[in-house]
């Protein structure tokens, strides 16, 4: 890590000052995994234990929603409206911000994963989200969400309500200052367990949580990778996202457009499976690695996707192979193993 230039420090003080409400317990934990990393036989593999933010089962939409809501709440608002697929843990997360913040939520969340059964609809997540008092609507995989939003603020806005629309995944500039500021608290722990950090890997869908630790490592001066596996998208749509909430989170600093452009963008696109939301067998390999291994929980749909990249990254003729010390950052998500009975059936 070196000393933040000045336009840095200065961006990091208007990190420091913008509007946030506290959802999450963090610092959260970080731990060795010291039998996966000897099975990889490379790096020191450190998990950072971002599904412990313990907002209804934590996950890391709680740091992004941190600045989303201390945004909405900043502006008035009285209702939060988003979206997501069938068993979104961001649709949850948001339910349960509402739910803390005593906003109305509403949610709309499309039938986006093929090949489900009807209890799909019914349990894991979409359950935890009605439990928690949104009000959901289901809409076809191929409707347009965004449209569908923008109609239901519309209507709320008629009838007297303040609605805030979050978009996908959380995944603007502002959610992902979440992970600009969850960067430094990693770095911070880092530092103090003398291991100096060369990589982060993660799941990687809407990109804010990958934007937001690229523009974190950038106004810290640090000179690693944020290797990002995607879990569905292409590289052509992750990457489009992961810019857009990168060139949005430096505006809102102040920052030009283009400050973080010099960060790498990597994405891996080897383990997203058939489609988001379906595992295929090297998923299902990582969650039963992390489990047995590491009494370590991951899920189907993100984060065993992100730790069957990480695996072999680190391995002998991996990406991350020669390097002293990478981070999996697990992002939550087993809210959702009760619509994938498989996990347990398949090992
Ligand atoms: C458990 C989990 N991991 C990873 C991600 C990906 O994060 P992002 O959408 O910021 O790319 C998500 C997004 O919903 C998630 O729920």
């Amino acid at each position: 890590m070196s000393i933040p230039s000045s336009p840095a420090f200065a961006a990091l003080h208007s990190l420091s000052n913008l509007p946030r409400s506290p959802l999450g317990m963090t610092p959260t934990p970080l731990s060795l995994l010291a039998r996966v990393t000897a099975l990889c036989g490379g790096p020191q593999i450190w998990i950072k234990r971002d599904d412990c933010t313990g907002l209804a089962t934590g996950g890391n939409k709680t740091r992004k929603l941190e600045f989303l809501l201390g945004q909405a709440r900043a502006m008035g608002c009285d209702t939060l409206i988003s979206q997501g697929a069938l068993q979104s843990n961001h649709a949850r997360q948001v339910a349960a911000a509402g739910a803390v913040a005593g906003m109305k939520v509403h949610l709309v969340l499309s039938d986006a994963v093929p090949d489900r059964s009807a209890n799909y609809a019914k349990v894991g997540n979409i359950q935890l989200c009605r439990l928690l008092g949104a009000q959901v609507q289901c809409i076809v995989g191929d409707a347009n969400a965004d449209e569908v939003c923008a109609a239901l603020a519309q209507q709320l806005r008629r009838d007297g309500s303040r609605p805030y629309v979050i978009p996908m995944g959380g995944s603007n500039g502002m959610g992902a200052l979440g992970y600009a500021a969850a960067f430094a608290e990693l770095a911070q722990q880092m530092q103090q367990l003398n291991a100096p950090l060369d990589a982060v890997v993660l799941a990687s869908g809407s990109g804010g949580t990958q934007a937001g630790l690229m523009l974190g490592g950038w106004l810290q001066g640090w000179q690693g990778r944020i290797h990002g596996v995607s879990v569905g998208p292409t590289k052509e749509v992750l990457s489009a996202r992961v810019n857009y909430a990168l060139v949005d989170a430096c505006e809102l600093l102040g920052l030009p457009a283009d400050a973080a452009a010099s960060v790498e963008l990597i994405t891996e696109m080897g383990f997203k499976g058939p489609h988001y939301g379906v595992p295929d067998a090297a998923t299902f390999k990582a969650l039963e690695l992390a489990a047995r291994e590491e009494g370590i929980l991951l899920d189907p749909v993100y984060s065993a996707k992100g730790f069957a990249g990480l695996l072999q990254a680190c391995a002998t003729g991996g990406a991350l192979h020669g390097l002293s010390n990478v981070v999996f950052l697990h992002t939550g998500g087993v809210a959702a193993m009760s619509a994938y009975p498989e996990a347990g059936e398949v090992l």
